[in-house]
C-alpha cells in the first residue's frame, strides 16, 4: 500500500486556508471578541472584504468549539441561495441542503447531525422549524456560521432574518434554537438593514436586526504578521525574506491577506528566486502580479461597473474629497467595506497595488489620464499625467 504523503506546504493564493497544506496566521486570535459573543450566545455579524480571510477564520472556529467537547459549530456556505432572491421556499431548501452537506463532511456522530429531511409547513416557517428540530434533538449546544450571507437578498433575506429573529426571541421560553448565530459576509450591519429595505439609522423594535449585537470586521495584517507568516515559509525551507523585503511587502500591500500571500507565492513558486528574498524581488513580483490580472485584481474592474462604486473611487482618484451628505456618507461607507479605499479623512485606494493596477487597467483611469493631458497623448505625456495623478514612483510604492 503506498501511503500519500502532503505536499510542502505553500503560501495560498485559492480560496480558504488549510493548516495542513498552507503556511497561515492563527485565525482565532486575531478576532478574540468572536469567542467573547459566541459565549454570550449572541447574534452577530463579522464582515470583511473580499479575501481576507473570512472562510478560513469560520473554520478554525468551529474547529476549536468542537474539539470543546459541548458545542456542534458548523460553518456552511449561503452562495448557492443567490440565485433565489426572491424564491423564499427555494432558499430554505438549498439553504437546509448546504447545511446538512457541511454537517455530512464534518464526519460528526449521527446524533449530533441536523435532520434529514426539510420540514413540513408553510415557506419561510422551514428554515427556522429545520434549525429548531435540530437544536431540540442535538445533544449539543449548537452555534451556526452562515458564511457568504450576503448571497442572500429581496424577500429571502428578509424571511431569513425574520425566522432567525423569531427563534431568538423564542429561545427564553424554552423553545430550542442554536445558542448563537453569526452572519458573515461582505456587508456590515448597516447594509443589511438598507438591503431588507429598513431605516439605517433607526433599529425599531420590529426590525429583523434587534437580534443582533453588533458587527465586527477583520483587519489586514501587520508588518509583524507578515513577517510571522514569512518566517513560516525560512523555518520550512530556510529561505529568508530581508527585514526590507518584509516592510516593502507592507508598503505594498497594507497588509491585504490575499495579496501578502501572492506576493510570496510568486517569487517562491513563480520566479525560482533562491537565496535571501530581496526589496528588489517583491518589487518584481509585484509587477508580474500586476501583468498576470489574477481574478483577485480583475474583480476590482468588474466592481467599477457598479455606479456608486465608479463615483466614488473617481472622486477619489481626483483628488476630490466626498462632501458630508448622508447619501455620500453611505456610498463611501459601501466602497471602503468592499476594501477599495481607505482613510477616513481624504480617502485613498486602499494600497498601492490596487491603485497601480486601477491605473494599468481601468477606462476611468485613461479617461482621467486624457483630461489631465493637454497635449498628443504620447507616451511620456502619459507617464507625466500618471504621475501628476497617483504621485512619484517612490509614493507609488514603485516603477510605473
Ligand atoms: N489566517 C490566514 N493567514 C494567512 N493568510 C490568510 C489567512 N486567512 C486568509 N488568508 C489569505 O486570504 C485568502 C482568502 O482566504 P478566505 O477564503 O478564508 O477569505 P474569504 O474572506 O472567505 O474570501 P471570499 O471573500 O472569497 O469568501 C487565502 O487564499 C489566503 O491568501
Ligand atoms: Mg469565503
Amino acid at each position: 500500500m503506498t501511503i500519500r504523503t502532503l505536499p510542502a506546504k505553500h503560501f495560498n493564493t485559492t480560496g480558504p486556508c488549510d493548516p495542513r497544506r498552507h503556511y497561515l496566521l492563527p485565525p482565532t486570535p486575531q478576532l478574540p471578541q468572536v469567542r467573547k459573543l459566541i459565549e454570550r450566545d449572541r447574534y452577530f455579524v463579522l464582515h470583511a472584504p473580499r479575501q481576507t480571510g473570512k472562510t478560513t477564520i469560520l473554520d478554525a472556529l468551529a474547529s476549536e468549539l468542537i474539539a470543546e467537547g459541548d458545542t456542534a459549530a458548523l460553518s456552511f456556505s449561503c452562495e448557492r441561495a443567490k440565485i433565489f432572491s426572491d424564491d423564499i421556499a427555494a432558499t430554505e431548501a438549498i439553504l437546509l441542503d448546504s447545511l446538512r452537506e457541511a454537517a455530512d463532511l464534518s464526519g460528526w456522530l449521527d446524533e449530533l447531525l441536523p435532520p434529514d429531511s426539510g420540514p413540513e409547513g408553510q415557506a419561510g416557517t422551514r428554515f427556522g422549524k429545520a434549525l429548531s428540530e435540530w437544536c431540540r434533538r442535538c445533544p449539543r449546544r449548537v452555534v451556526l456560521f452562515l458564511d457568504d450571507f450576503d448571497a442572500l437578498q429581496g424577500t429571502s433575506l428578509i424571511s431569513i432574518l425574520s425566522q432567525l429573529r423569531h427563534g431568538y426571541n423564542a429561545r427564553h421560553k424554552g423553545f430550542p434554537f442554536p445558542a448563537s448565530v453569526v452572519l458573515c459576509g461582505l456587508r456590515d450591519l448597516r447594509d443589511y438593514k438598507v438591503a431588507s429595505g429598513g431605516d439605517p439609522a433607526r433599529l425599531s423594535p420590529a426590525s429583523s436586526f434587534n437580534i443582533l449585537a453588533d458587527s465586527l470586521r477583520l483587519g489586514d495584517f501587520t508588518t509583524d504578521q507578515i513577517a510571522e507568516l514569512y518566517d513560516q515559509h525560512t523555518q520550512e525551507t530556510g529561505q529568508e525574506f530581508t527585514k526590507d523585503a518584509v516592510h516593502r511587502a507592507f508598503e505594498l500591500t497594507k497588509g491585504q491577506p490575499w495579496l501578502v500571500n501572492a506576493l510570496a507565492h510568486e517569487i517562491t513558486s513563480e520566479m525560482g528566486v533562491s537565496g535571501a528574498i530581496t526589496t528588489a524581488q517583491v518589487d518584481e513580483a509585484k509587477e508580474r502580479l500586476i501583468r498576470k490580472r489574477p481574478i483577485h485584481l480583475d474583480a476590482l474592474m468588474t466592481r467599477l461597473y457598479e455606479p456608486r462604486v465608479e463615483r466614488v473611487i473617481r472622486a477619489v482618484m481626483e483628488g476630490i474629497l466626498p462632501g458630508t451628505d448622508a447619501y455620500l456618507h453611505d456610498e463611501v461607507s459601501y466602497v471602503r467595506n468592499l476594501d477599495l479605499i481607505r482613510g477616513s479623512g481624504a480617502p485613498e485606494i486602499a494600497n498601492p497595488i490596487y491603485r497601480e493596477f486601477l491605473l494599468h487597467h481601468s477606462p476611468l483611469c485613461a479617461d482621467l489620464l486624457r483630461r489631465e493631458q493637454q497635449g498628443p497623448f504620447t507616451d511620456e505625456a502619459l507617464t507625466e499625467a500618471r504621475m501628476r495623478i497617483f504621485g512619484s514612483p517612490a509614493q507609488n510604492g514603485g516603477r510605473m
